[in-house]
C-alpha cells in the first residue's frame, strides 16, 4: 500500500508502492507531471528545483512537460519515429560503441565512460556533438541538483554551478528539449548499464555464456524514482490522493518486481521513452563488440 507522509506545513507527499498505484497515477486526469509551486514547504521546493528545466523560449524539458502537451507528445513520437532506425543509428554510433566495448572488456584504461556514452546519446540527435570533460560533469551536476538535499542544493545554486551546467547543456543541445533531457539526465541509466556490463564481463567467462540480450536484461535500470502533482483530490481504487500532494513514483524498484521488460521505459504508457526499443539495441551491440573483440 502506497505510504503517505502527511506534515502540515511542511509536507504532503505519496510514496507509489505497487504496479497498480502507479498505474493508477499514471491514469488520473488529475495528476500531471508540471508542479504547481503551491502547496506544503517542500512541495513548493521541490516545484522550485524542477521548474528551471525549460528551453530557452520557455518550453518545459519533455520529462516535465504535462501529459496533454501538444508539442510534448508530437516529439516524443517524433523521437521515436528516428529512433527507430536503429540500424543506421548503430553504424553512426560505431567509435563510441566500440570505446564501450573496450571498456566493458577493461581494455580502456582511465577512459570517462560518462564522457563516450553521453557523445553516443548526443550524436543520435547531431552527428558532429562532441562531448567532453565539462559537458559531461554539466550533466553530473544536472542529476546531482535532481537528488540533493536543501542545502547542496543551496550550495549549487549560490555558487552559480547548477546555472552554469544548465546553460552548458542548454547550449549544447541547440535549442532542442528533447537532446537536453537526453544528454542531461537520460545519460545517466546508460552509463549505469555499461558500468554493470563491465562488471558482469569481469566474471567467469560470462562475455561468451551471456546473449547480448541477456546481458542487456541484467543490466538495465531504470530511473531511480519520477515525480508527479495531484492537482485535484484523486480517489481511486488503490490510491486516495489529497490535492496539492506530491507523488513519488520508484520506478526501478517497481522494475525490479515487474515481469514486464518495457518496465523501466513505462513503455506502452502515455509517457512513453521514445527510446524504449533503441536503448536495449544500443546495450546489446556494445555486448556484441565486446564479446566479438576477445
Ligand atoms: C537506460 C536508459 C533510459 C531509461 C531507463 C529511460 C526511461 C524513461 C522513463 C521511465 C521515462 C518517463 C519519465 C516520466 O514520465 O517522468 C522517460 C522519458 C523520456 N525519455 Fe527516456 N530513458 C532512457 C534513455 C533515454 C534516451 C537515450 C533518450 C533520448 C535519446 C530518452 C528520451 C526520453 C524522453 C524525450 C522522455 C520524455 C517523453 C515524454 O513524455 O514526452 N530516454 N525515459
Amino acid at each position: 500500500m502506497a505510504r503517505s507522509i502527511n506534515i502540515p506545513g511542511l509536507l504532503r507527499l505519496v510514496i507509489v508502492r505497487s504496479a497498480a498505484e502507479a498505474a493508477e497515477v499514471d491514469e488520473a486526469a488529475g495528476v500531471d507531471r508540471p508542479l504547481s509551486g503551491r502547496g506544503r514547504l517542500i512541495n513548493r521546493l521541490i516545484a522550485a528545483k524542477l521548474a528551471p528545466f525549460t528551453t530557452p523560449d520557455g518550453q518545459p524539458w519533455p520529462a516535465f512537460a504535462a501529459r496533454l502537451d501538444a508539442l510534448r507528445a508530437e516529439r516524443q513520437s517524433g523521437l521515436e519515429e528516428a529512433l527507430s532506425r536503429s540500424a543506421n543509428l548503430l553504424q553512426r554510433l560505431e567509435p563510441e560503441i566500440s570505446d564501450l566495448a573496450a571498456f566493458v572488456c577493461d581494455r580502456l584504461p582511465g577512459a570517462s565512460v560518462g564522457v563516450i556514452v553521453q557523445q553516443a546519446i548526443g550524436r543520435l540527435f547531431f552527428p558532429d556533438y562532441r562531448a567532453t570533460d565539462d559537458s559531461y560533469a554539466a550533466a553530473v551536476t544536472l542529476s546531482t541538483w535532481l537528488s540533493a538535499g536543501p542545502i547542496k542544493s543551496l550550495l549549487l545554486k549560490r555558487s552559480g554551478r547548477f546555472q552554469a551546467a544548465l546553460d552548458l547543456v542548454t547550449q549544447d543541445a541547440r535549442g532542442n528539449a528533447s537532446c537536453a533531457h537526453a544528454i542531461g539526465i537520460a545519460l545517466h541509466g546508460i552509463i549505469e548499464s555499461v558500468i554493470l556490463m563491465q562488471q558482469l564481463a569481469s566474471g567467469s567467462d560470462q562475455l561468451h555464456h551471456l546473449s547480448p540480450e541477456e546481458a542487456v536484461a541484467q543490466t538495465l535500470r531504470a530511473p531511480a524514482r519520477i515525480i508527479r502533482e495531484a492537482r485535484d483530490r484523486v480517489q481511486g481504487r488503490h490510491l486516495q490522493l489529497q490535492s496539492r500532494s506530491l507523488i513519488l513514483i520508484p520506478v526501478e524498484s517497481l522494475r525490479q518486481q515487474s515481469a514486464d521488460r518495457g518496465a523501466a521505459f513505462a513503455a506502452g504508457r502515455w509517457n512513453q521513452c521514445p527510446a524504449h526499443a533503441f536503448v536495449p539495441s544500443f546495450l546489446a551491440q556494445v555486448w556484441r563488440v565486446a564479446r566479438d573483440s576477445q
